[in-house]
């Protein structure tokens, strides 16, 4: 069951893993890589599995870098001697919009593991409940900036998790979960599933910490995994120090009194929420930074704090475009 860690807990290490309800684990940290561009994820990969202890990887079809993230896998299995095995990492991946079509959903997964170079993938997501025709060319379903029609509108969420199901049969993925689900979403696959979605992974921070879907997760025994922790993004025209929660004055005061950064506050307050926390970089001195939250704790005053950052300064900053059938954005919120 994903618990709540207290703040005082010892125990919390670089190692400590999540169990899902279906007896697989994964660790509580790791590494994001969209928008990690070519040329440099290879090398954050192999560093962060050779000299940082990291062994979770959080990827995706549609970042189109899968085939460096595997090439940094591989290197460091090959340079570790045998220290670190396949067994010890945990790989994510996600199915991207265009294959949510029953019969595109193993080809897809093959498609990953191929450029991954692996035979099993620990952890599958689908990417977004929104289904797009598989047509060449419709990535995005949104061509020369005017909307198109080209949904697959009878492939129900339900059609692709049963396909999902699958590739567990198969051995082809270890576990299977969800992300960017609204509970309405998540209910309509537990409602037809066979094996239950272990994980839902979401964009969560503290502009939006997200208690009712961490509360409604709790309940049905979903692990939730917070994308975009650092709130490192903004909006056109809009500098950085007005958008991300890395320049908040109630962070940046923590982060002095602690002697720690403000990417390590944030951090850690994702672990003490006991969420599963994948920050990305491609920057070797914050990879480093970025794991080093294990010497110290927040206090309760500290954590309460950061949650008020929710209510006071609310932000969602990944929302993409689509309207599929019926014509409501993915997010009404
Ligand atoms: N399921 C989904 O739909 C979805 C959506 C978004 C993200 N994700 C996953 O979640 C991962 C993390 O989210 P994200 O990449 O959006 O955002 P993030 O991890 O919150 O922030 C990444 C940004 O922060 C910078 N950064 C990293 N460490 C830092 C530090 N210590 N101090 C200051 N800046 C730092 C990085 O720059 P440098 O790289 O230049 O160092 C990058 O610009 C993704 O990579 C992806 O794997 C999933």
């Amino acid at each position: 069951m994903a618990s709540m860690i207290p703040h005082n807990d010892k125990t919390l290490t670089l190692d400590s893993r999540v169990t899902f309800h279906d007896n697989n684990s994964m660790p509580r940290f790791g590494l994001g890589t969209w928008r990690s561009e070519p040329g440099k994820v290879q090398n954050i990969v192999r560093e962060a599995i050779l000299n940082h202890g990291y062994r979770l990887f959080d990827g995706a079809w549609i970042y189109q870098n899968e085939h460096e993230v595997g090439n940094g896998i591989h290197e460091a299995l090959e340079q570790s001697q045998g220290a670190v095995k396949r067994e010890d990492l945990f790989i994510t991946t996600k199915l991207w919009n265009q294959h949510h079509e029953p019969q595109d959903v193993e080809w897809a997964v093959r498609d990953s593991l191929k450029k991954l170079r692996l035979d099993y993938i620990d952890l599958y997501l689908i990417h977004w409940p929104v289904a797009f025709k598989n047509i060449p060319d419709n990535v995005w379903s949104q061509k020369d900036g005017e909307k198109t029609r080209l949904y697959a509108e009878n492939v129900t969420l339900a059609d692709t998790w049963k396909a999902m199901e699958k590739l567990v049969d198969a051995q082809l993925v270890r576990s299977i979960g969800v992300s960017n689900f609204n509970q309405s979403q998540i209910d309509e696959i537990l409602q037809i599933a066979r094996i239950r979605p272990v994980v839902n992974q979401i964009e969560l921070h503290p502009y939006f910490n997200q208690a009712e879907m961490r509360e409604y997760c709790a309940k049905n025994d979903i692990v939730v995994t917070s994308y975009s922790p650092l709130s490192n993004l903004k909006r056109e025209n809009e500098r950085e120090e007005d958008a991300s929660a890395l320049y908040n004055p109630v962070i940046q005061e923590i982060a002095k009194e602690k002697h720690k950064t403000p990417a390590q506050i944030i951090i850690r307050w994702h672990l003490q929420h006991g969420l599963v926390v994948i920050p990305k970089t491609v920057t070797p001195e914050r990879l480093a930074e970025n794991a080093h939250i294990y010497d110290f704790a927040l206090s309760d005053t500290d954590m309460r704090r950061i949650n008020q950052l929710g209510e006071t300064h609310r932000r969602r900053f990944v929302n993409p475009p689509f309207l599929p059938p019926g014509d409501k954005p993915v997010f009404d919120n």
